[in-house]
């Protein structure tokens, strides 16, 4: 088939993947309100008593680290803020929105806790780096980085399994390559077609659909772009989420100069993420 035939495919399928949940939409429309919001989103959260169950888990988990249990929503608001509370509610709704995977090459656990450690390095690197006020949209951009590769498997799964045997596995630098050969597009530009279609907002979608490129368009903030490729690789080193063969590539001096991070600020970075490793673990079990 050829590519202009595989991308109207791809955009077919992703039609059939079912809007948001009511509860999820009024989420996703929130990402740009002020706190003003926060009293309208509890009542939405308790609207959902599974949803509120998880989502006091979550908070009660090592991710948080909270030495006190948490044990309902107006409090957590109250401790956590609107915005964490926000991209939690978030965490716990989208990582339930595609069924489990089968098994073979791909794990959906280990997407979603590599995908959990690039969402705190983002986050992390967002506060370290002058974007304290978009560091949870960073935490979702993160969190939904690779979300392209759910698609690919969930409506593509022969030829997807194909591509990743061609590039060794789910995380290998050639990943994209064999994507683009199949499907005329890789999983950066799959998963923002995807957010677009679920009114993400911009920054989120424009991440997404840069997850492996390095040419930047006009309208996308660079700096976003090297957290996301540096936050990339910090996970893939502490093992979250990767198959132990695979060595995490270098970090490209111009994400470092992009960010204006030195060596040892990247350092501290990398101690912050081996420290949320068992949080982050404990935090996917509670929501999984
Ligand atoms: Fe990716
Ligand atoms: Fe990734």
């Amino acid at each position: 088939m050829d590519s202009k035939k595989v991308i109207q495919k791809i955009y077919a399928k992703i039609e059939e993947i079912p809007t948001l949940s009511p509860f999820l939409q009024k989420i996703v429309g929130l990402v740009e309100s002020s706190r003003t919001d926060a009293q309208d989103l509890t009542a939405v959260i308790y609207n959902d008593p599974s949803l509120t169950s998880k989502m006091l888990k979550a908070a009660n988990s090592a991710y948080y680290g909270f030495s006190k249990e948490i044990d309902n929503l107006d409090r957590a608001v109250a401790l956590l803020g609107f915005n964490m509370i926000r991209s939690l509610a978030m965490s716990v709704g989208l990582i339930h929105i595609f069924p489990k995977g089968k098994a073979g090459h791909f794990s959906r656990e280990r997407l979603w806790i590599h995908s959990l450690a690039v969402a705190t390095a983002m986050k992390e690197m967002g506060m370290k780096c002058g974007r304290e006020e978009d560091s949870e949209s960073l935490f979702v951009a993160g969190l939904l980085h690779d979300i392209g590769k759910v698609v690919l498997d969930q409506f593509f799964t022969e030829d997807y399994q194909q591509a990743l045997e061609e590039a060794g596995c789910l995380e290998s630098s050639t990943v994209c390559e064999a994507e683009i050969n199949r499907f005329g597009m890789d999983h950066g530009g799959v998963g923002s077609i995807l957010l677009k279609r679920w009114n993400f907002p911009e920054l989120i979608c424009n991440l997404v659909a840069m997850d492996h490129k390095t040419d930047v368009p006009e309208g996308v903030n660079p700096v976003d772009i090297a957290m996301l490729h540096v936050a990339d690789i910090l996970a893939k080193e502490t093992g979250m989420g990767v198959s132990e063969s695979i060595a995490p590539s270098e970090i490209r001096q111009a994400d470092l100069e992009t960010l204006g991070m030195t060596s040892g600020q990247i350092d501290e970075l990398r101690v912050h993420l081996f420290e949320a490793k068992e949080g982050i673990y404990s935090f996917f079990s509670t929501v999984n």
